[in-house]
């Protein structure tokens, strides 16, 4: 009897469940390189994170690595480990690399006491990106809380970029309390762009405040929007972001108009070590940007 099973025998596809949609996936590039690059400056933001400027060392390299608003690098720490983080700058300067990097455990920590010329590797960019193109000739909504805004950096750089492609924009930054809140150097900058609402809310004044206070869901109050030409980009932690995206669907956003960024444990950053799954879903190559309808029929995404 022969034993090779005839195609006629193995399950067809419309036979699938839930069959895996490969377009929307990543594509990688450069998974094969680690590029080295050197630390060129280090700003610190607060206690607990700092800002990283990397330029490559290999010239050529400046050229190879290009990224989209929300893509991430697999950071390398050579004798310590690698670690994923988001690219934090405009995706438009090719010289500089900028990562806002928390101190969270054995990687990080040692990134902290990093000195400039130091030289790390980078993977990468990985992951999916935001629909900046989609999101075009519409009104924009990007939200952040606390060290949500480094992700948000990038699309929020792209966004005053090319400012006359987008009809209203409102930046809505939240942090705990004024010592936590991340880029307040360049509030000021960003508060002088033309035809951009800018508002930085905190939980906890203290006595020079002068901003709003409360929840980031407070800001929401005040703005009218056309919630189909309203395209949102929230980034921050699950429960920040759950709130913020059930509030805009309660405006009528449609949730495929929301975007947000998971974070899980990852390794490879390419779908090879099955790390930062959620089902069948990875989050480094269908993620880390998915809409907000796909989140919430992600079984335990959040
Ligand atoms: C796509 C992506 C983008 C990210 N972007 C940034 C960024 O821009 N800036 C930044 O500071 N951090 C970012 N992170 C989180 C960062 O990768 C972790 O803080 C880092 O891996 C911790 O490594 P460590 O060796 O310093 O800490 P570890 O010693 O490995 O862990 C310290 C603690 O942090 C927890 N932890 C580790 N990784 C994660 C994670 N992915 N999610 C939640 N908890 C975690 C551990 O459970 C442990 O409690 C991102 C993560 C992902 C997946
Ligand atoms: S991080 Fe290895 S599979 Fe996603």
């Amino acid at each position: 009897m022969n034993a090779i099973l005839h195609a006629y025998e193995v399950t067809k596809e419309e036979d699938m469940v839930e069959p895996l949609d490969y377009n929307r996936r990543s594509r990688m590039k450069n998974f094969d390189k680690c590029f080295k690059a050197e630390i060129t400056n280090i700003i610190r933001l607060t206690e607990m994170e700092k800002l990283f400027q990397l330029r490559m060392i290999n010239e050529d390299d400046k050229n190879r690595f290009t990224f989209l608003p929300g893509q991430f690098v697999m950071l390398e720490l050579p004798g310590y480990g690698e670690v994923p983080i988001s690219i934090s700058c405009s995706p438009s300067i090719k010289s500089i690399i900028e990562l806002c990097i928390r101190k969270a455990g054995k990687v990080t920590e040692a990134l902290h006491k990093a000195k400039r010329g130091a030289v790390v590797g980078i993977r990468g960019p990985f992951g999916t990106h935001f629909p900046m193109e989609k999101m075009k000739k519409n009104n924009v909504l990007l939200i952040a809380g606390g060290l949500g805004l480094a992700p948000l950096r990038a699309p929020m750089t792209y966004v005053i970029e090319n400012r006359a492609d987008f009809k209203d924009v409102h930046i809505f930054y939240g942090a705990k309390d004024p010592t936590q809140l991340l880029f307040d150097y360049q509030y000021e900058q960003w508060h002088r762009i033309d035809d951009i609402n800018l508002q930085i809310i905190v939980e906890k004044p203290d006595e020079l405040w002068t901003g709003p206070v409360g929840l980031i869901t407070k800001l929401l109050d005040d703005i009218a929007i056309d919630p189909d030409k309203t395209y949102a980009i929230v980034c921050g932690p699950p429960v920040m972001f759950k709130f913020v995206c059930n509030r805009l669907k309660d405006m009528g956003v449609p949730m495929q108009r929301m975007f947000v960024s998971l974070e899980r444990r990852m390794h490879c950053g390419m779908g090879k070590c099955c790390r930062c799954n959620i089902g069948s879903t990875y989050t480094c190559l269908d993620g880390p940007v998915f809409d907000y309808w796909s989140v919430m029929n992600l079984k335990e995404a959040i």
